[in-house]
């Protein structure tokens, strides 16, 4: 099983950005998290994170094909990145949707996901945690298929 774990724009920034809404946990602690997690489950997990939206996209078409299942937090790109969207949309395989803040319990901007309509679920306000519990429920759903 192999899993795609993308980090949007501004993510690399975690621990030192804003810490009162996305924590002190850096992006590095979490990708260490997480490829703990994945060797504990016994899946390949592929991290990125990129500041632009082509990048992420390009990264996407790459693995065309190749990946069973995305982790994404898209950052800003979710409330406006229709090529993301169709980049991920395009991908065919069961996407999660993380952010470490609620977004609904912010500007009303981020209560609008384009991201949403194609995930088979968000996350949304549980911190660094929220991309461990990703994990294991993006494994266990490929595991029921
Ligand atoms: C975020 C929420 C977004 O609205 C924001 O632009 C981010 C981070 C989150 O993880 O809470 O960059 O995705």
């Amino acid at each position: 099983m192999r899993i795609l774990l993308i980090h949007g724009p501004n993510l690399n920034m975690l621990g030192q950005r804003q810490p009162e809404i996305y924590g002190r946990v850096s992006m590095k602690k979490i990708n260490e998290l997480c490829r703990q997690k994945a060797e504990e489950l016994g899946c390949e997990l592929v991290i990125m994170q990129s500041n632009h939206e082509g990048f992420i996209i390009d990264f996407l078409q790459e693995n065309f094909g190749n990946c069973d299942g995305i982790i994404i937090n898209p950052g800003a790109l979710t409330h406006y990145g229709l090529a993301l969207r169709d980049a991920l949309e395009s991908m065919r395989v069961p996407i999660v949707e993380v952010h470490l803040s609620n977004v609904y319990a912010r500007e009303e901007w981020r209560h609008k996901s384009v991201i949403a309509p194609i995930v088979l679920g968000q996350i949304t306000g549980f911190g660094y945690r929220g991309y461990t519990a990703a994990l294991q429920l993006l494994y266990d759903h490929l595991l029921d298929r």
